[in-house]
């Protein structure tokens, strides 16, 4: 039993805007073996490698997802929507770089093009769906194509956030968000599709850089106010975009996780706000100017019709207000959390990011002759 903190930055993965980063961890297959870990113990297992199909594969998230699948040496198919048009560079180089890799890449549109769905479908194992919030309904379309198919061992829908059947009392927009989740999960159990639910909670990019702030005016390492919503206790938990894709790709195979949930929460990146306000004041020597957003405020906030932000603050509002994830904790019965289950995956903690972000300031300030600060 591990305890599961409770989530304050949190965003589905379609508001993931900034992406950086592609180093990547890996460890060994947790099979071939047997062993002790956090008292799971593990069947030697030598089954082959499943075939993944990854739907949305150049997406923001699905690249991580298929840079993982490539390095673990899973046979990979790639579905991108159409051919990349000759201005999408960013779209043509990534295409090529998958293929050189050995990524096969498939032009298709899930929503149309059901034969050739459902035949992809058969040449492989595991369907990976990473497309984006906004189509998390129509992934119905993909339900029944596995169904027709008939072969898929495991279906991973496209979660990657939070554990929308563990919310209490969520606010609008966000409410409706969370509902489209939790209903294709449902579609997912009554038609008896083989399963897993990454609940990955808040990814790197979008909350490191800007210390988990909701409107972000200036980046690390420039940052000198922030805001908390209520006491800025209540934890959350964000991670490196490749750990995430990382231990996605782990979990395929797993049989603990078959039929469950999969919960990304290292314990170096669950914080509170104030744990990491503090931590970054630590590591930079700098103060913040702090100030805290009461739940009676926020409502107020998420409910202006002006306000563009409200969808994220409506997030903010499960996790830091009613704190909805500190009551429950991860339990075999439903789940496991990924950095315990796979503790062979170096992950990259939101310290190591403050001391990259705090390196390469010190390398910037001292090539334009200043005197070593950053601070402005
Ligand atoms: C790319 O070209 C298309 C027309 O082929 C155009 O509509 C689109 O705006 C262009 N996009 C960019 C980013 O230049
Ligand atoms: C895909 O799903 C939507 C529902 O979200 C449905 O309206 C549409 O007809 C489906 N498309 C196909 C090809 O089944
Ligand atoms: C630090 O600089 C390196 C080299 O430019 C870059 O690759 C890396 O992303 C930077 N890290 C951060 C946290 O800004």
């Amino acid at each position: 039993m591990m305890k599961f903190p409770s989530h304050v930055s949190i965003l589905l993965f379609c508001l993931t805007s900034y992406l950086l980063f592609f180093s990547f961890t890996q460890g060994a297959s947790p099979y071939g073996r047997s062993s002790h870990r956090g008292g799971i113990e593990r069947v030697n297992n030598n089954k082959a490698k499943s075939k993944i199909f990854i739907v949305g594969s150049i997406g923001r998230f699905g690249r991580y997802v298929t840079e993982a699948s490539i390095k673990a040496k899973h046979t990979t198919i790639g579905l991108v929507r159409a051919i990349p048009s000759a201005n999408e560079t960013e779209k043509i180089n990534l295409i090529a770089q998958f293929k050189s890799w050995g990524v096969k890449i498939v032009y298709g549109d899930f929503n149309i093009d059901r034969k050739l769905i459902v035949k992809t479908m058969k040449k492989v194992d595991v369907v990976i769906s990473c497309v984006g919030g906004s189509e998390t309904p129509t992934q119905v379309n993909l339900t029944s194509a596995i169904v027709e198919a008939g072969n898929i061992k495991r279906f991973l829908p496209s979660e990657f956030a939070i554990d929308v059947d563990r919310l209490q009392d969520p606010v609008e927009p966000a409410k409706s968000m969370f509902a489209n989740k939790a209903n294709i999960r449902r579609v997912v159990e009554s038609l008896g599709i083989p399963h897993t639910y990454v609940v990955a909670n808040g990814f790197s990019a979008r909350f490191w850089p800007n210390l988990a702030q909701v409107n972000p005016p200036v980046l690390l390492p420039y940052i000198k106010e922030v805001v908390a919503y209520g006491t800025g206790d209540s934890k959350a938990t964000a991670s490196y975009e490749a750990d995430i894709a990382t231990y996605t790709i782990k979990t395929i195979d797993d049989p603990l996780t078959l039929n469950k949930n999969l919960y990304i929460s290292p314990p170096l990146n669950a914080l509170s706000y104030n744990e990491l306000f503090s931590l970054w004041e630590t590591k930079s020597g700098n103060t913040l100017s702090k100030s805290y957003v009461s739940e009676e405020e926020m409502l107020q906030m998420i409910n202006d019709p002006t306000n563009t932000v409200n969808g994220l603050l409506a997030i903010c509002y499960s996790v830091a207000i009613k704190n909805d994830y500190a009551s429950y904790v991860i339990d075999p019965s439903f789940g496991y959390e990924a950095s315990a289950l796979y503790p062979e995956v170096i992950y990259k903690s939101v310290g190591n990011y403050f001391d990259e972000v705090l390196a390469n300031a010190t390398l910037i300030s001292s090539s334009n002759g200043a005197e070593g600060t950053f601070s402005i």
